[in-house]
């Protein structure tokens, strides 16, 4: 049967607030195909107690379930919201009750290596709410990728080694009394990939040319600020006018609506001296025309590949050959997995704090309200309605 929610998608420090209609399924059937390995992912081996057999009730969880792998854009059949029943807390363990749920691009592709049957992937911030475990007080905050899933019991010292999310669940630092649904966004995941890809990867120097596509997202307008502090010329590649103007006041030298503006002509006339640094969050042409602009010794951080993540794996589109400019001008370009920086993880974190204490770096969410409107938000990020950070607030 198909229901229409009401969706209200606000942007912190901002003005919208809309209304979209929703529809959901209640009856979609979880495939037989994969429910063995479905079976090892719900396992007891895992940190997450993700099912509960006991008839003793305690607290109801909702959660969403992969019930059919994403076909070019997800759709809502494709995932299942269900409740279950979770036991009673064993020694070690602690309940943590939802707030703010991320949903990310990397979902998109991420999920397909899942079983049908698994609960959807994805990080939250979640409050402690009953513990057997002193290390985890009730009231204290986690990060950790838990899925779509609004209760879920922990158990800190089992750890799921083919989870391919390699992060355990960690407490939220202290962040004063900003909101602590920062912790997906800025002072979390797209944050540090920001500051470590852009530090490490495009290693930026005062007085150099940056690009950066999907300019207007968490980590774009984020690498755009850190390196306008740093003294390059900032140029944001995004997808309306709207957007360009809002990377304009955070201090981006130049932008580029790629949906209006044809890309190659544009970038050399607001780039005439060529792109020493591109922070390449989309793939696809966009990047081949960037690429073939930069200048002797240029880095590439590749961060994400958004524009082929509906596209199907085994017939990806083509774009131009980027050996020649490559070669020419002996760029240097490398892959970026935000987990290669774990083991720093809190220095990006203080990092960006410390930036947004001192004025240096400000930060953008779009809220969804209502964890029955999480698909919504996730296939809004893939049609480009947010700026900055995507979140839902439970
Ligand atoms: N490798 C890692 O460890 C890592 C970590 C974090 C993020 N990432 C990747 O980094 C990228 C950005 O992440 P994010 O969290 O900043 O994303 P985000 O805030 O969710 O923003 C995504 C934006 O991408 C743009 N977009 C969507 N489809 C596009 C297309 N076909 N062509 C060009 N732009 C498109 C949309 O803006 P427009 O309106 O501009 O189109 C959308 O708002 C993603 O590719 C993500 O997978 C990788």
């Amino acid at each position: 049967m198909l229901k229409t929610v009401p969706r209200v998608l606000s942007s912190r420090n901002d003005l919208i607030a809309i209304a979209i209609a929703r529809y959901i399924t209640s009856d979609n059937k979880v495939g037989a195909r994969d429910s063995q390995q479905a079976n090892r992912f719900n396992s007891t081996s895992s940190p997450i107690r993700k099912k509960s057999t006991q008839t003793t009730r305690m607290v109801k969880a909702k959660k969403y379930v992969l019930v059919k792998h994403f076909v070019n854009d997800p759709k809502p059949t494709d995932l299942k919201l269900v409740e279950e029943e979770l036991p009673p807390l064993k020694n070690e363990e602690y309940l943590v009750e939802a707030e703010y749920l991320s949903v990310d691009p990397y979902m998109r592709p991420y999920v397909q290596r899942y079983p049908l049957g698994s609960t959807m992937i994805g990080g939250q911030v979640a409050k402690i709410v009953e513990s057997k475990n002193p290390n985890y007080p009730v009231g204290k905050r986690i990060v950790g990728y838990l899925g779509w899933r609004t209760h879920t019991i922990i158990n800190p010292k089992i750890i799921d080694e083919t989870d391919m999310m390699q992060q355990r669940p960690y407490i939220l630092p202290d962040i004063g009394d900003l909101s602590p649904s920062l912790g997906l966004g800025v002072l979390g995941m797209p944050g540090n990939s920001a500051y470590f890809g852009l530090m490490e990867i495009c290693k930026p120097k005062s007085g150099e040319t940056i690009v950066i596509s999907a300019a207007a997202g968490a980590v774009g307008s984020h690498v755009g600020q850190i390196a306008k502090n740093l003294g390059l010329t900032v140029i944001g590649i995004c997808g309306s006018d709207e957007k360009c103007k809002w990377l304009k006041e955070l201090g981006f030298d130049a932008t580029i609506n790629y949906k209006t503006a044809p890309v190659a002509e544009t970038l050399r006339k607001v780039a005439p001296q060529g792109v020493d640094c591109y922070f390449d969050n989309v793939g696809g042409e966009i990047s081949s025309t960037v690429i073939y602009q930069m200048n002797p010794f240029g880095r590439i951080a590749v961060c994400g590949g958004i524009s082929t993540y509906n596209e199907d794996a085994l017939s990806l589109p083509k774009c131009t050959v980027l050996q020649p400019a490559i070669i020419i001008n002996q760029l240097r370009m490398e892959g970026l997995v935000i987990w290669h920086w774990l083991n720093r993880w809190n220095e990006g974190i203080e990092q960006n704090l410390q930036w947004i204490r001192e004025g240096k770096l400000r930060y953008r969410e779009t809220v969804t309200k209502g964890f029955e409107n999480m698909f919504d938000a996730f296939i809004g990020i893939l049609h480009g309605e947010n700026f900055g950070k995507a979140i839902v607030q439970v």
